[in-house]
């Protein structure tokens, strides 16, 4: 059983969810976030499980998720920056708004988020940062038109590698997981048949192919600024 603290954003759905639970099992404390975490009632309020309500896109939510972890346990191990959103789009129909919306929860969320985590790992000396990303980044699909993911989740990845160098000393480790389409919520049932074809492992991925790439990445320790494919193949090519 581990004893570490995490922090795990977009907790009340799909693969934050997953991850929350199964850090809860293995005896990680979990400070967990969404924008309404307390009413969706999926996870409970424990000595070891902290909800948070809050947008990662204010600053005030990112700042207090370390300051909980730190009250409540007195340390900071890992931080999961989960909480996302897709919003699809033609580039020339893409509104200020839509622009706003994905930037706003997917890279203000990242920095939000992570710079109070990292000013606390520096100085305890040791930390993982795990950001989940989509293979769409570095494989675009003709058709499935999404320029504020790309250019958001893009710098997520960019982010990793610049910071895995950044840390590499410090004892603070930065990774990604490079998702393709898992089952979740996120995506209708009517558009699973659409979505197997776009993974050469021709079926979605689930929560738990997540989870398991989210473990194997916290364990080793020699691995820094990796884009972790979980994604059916799909980054490798055509087919
Ligand atoms: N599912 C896929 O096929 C897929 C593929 C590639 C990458 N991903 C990435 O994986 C991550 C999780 O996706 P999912 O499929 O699990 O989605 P999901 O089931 O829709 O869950 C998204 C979670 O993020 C939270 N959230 C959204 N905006 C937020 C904000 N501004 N601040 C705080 N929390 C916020 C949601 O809760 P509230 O609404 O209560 O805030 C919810 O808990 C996302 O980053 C997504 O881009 C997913």
């Amino acid at each position: 059983m581990s004893n570490k603290t995490a922090i795990v954003t977009g907790a009340s759905s799909g693969i934050g969810l997953g991850i929350a639970k199964t850090l809860l099992a293995q005896g990680y404390s979990v400070v967990a976030n969404a924008r309404k975490l307390s009413t969706a009632k999926v996870l409970d309020q424990t000595d070891q499980c902290f909800l948070v309500d809050g947008d990662v896109g204010i600053r005030s939510t990112g700042e207090s998720l370390t300051e909980i972890a730190l009250q409540k346990t007195g340390r900071l191990d890992l931080v999961v920056n989960n909480a996302g959103i897709f919003v699809l789009g033609n580039f020339h129909d893409y509104t200020e708004e839509q622009y706003r919306s994905v930037m706003a929860t997917n890279a203000d969320g990242f920095f939000y988020v992570t710079q109070p985590a990292v000013r606390h790992m520096k100085t305890q000396g040791r930390g993982h940062v795990v950001t989940i990303s989509t293979t769409l980044v570095t494989q675009p699909i003709a058709g499935l038109n999404a320029f504020g993911v790309h250019f958001s989740k893009g710098a997520l990845n960019a982010a990793t590698k610049s910071l895995a160098i950044e840390y590499a000393t410090t004892g603070i480790r930065f990774n990604t997981i490079s998702a393709g389409c898992i089952d979740t919520p996120m995506n209708p049932p009517e558009s699973h048949e659409f979505l197997k074809s776009l993974h050469p492992i021709a079926r979605l991925g689930t929560v738990d192919e997540i989870v398991t790439a989210l473990l194997y990445l916290d364990a080793a320790e020699f691995v820094t600024g990796e884009i972790l494919h979980v994604d059916g193949g799909a980054h490798a090519g055509k087919w």
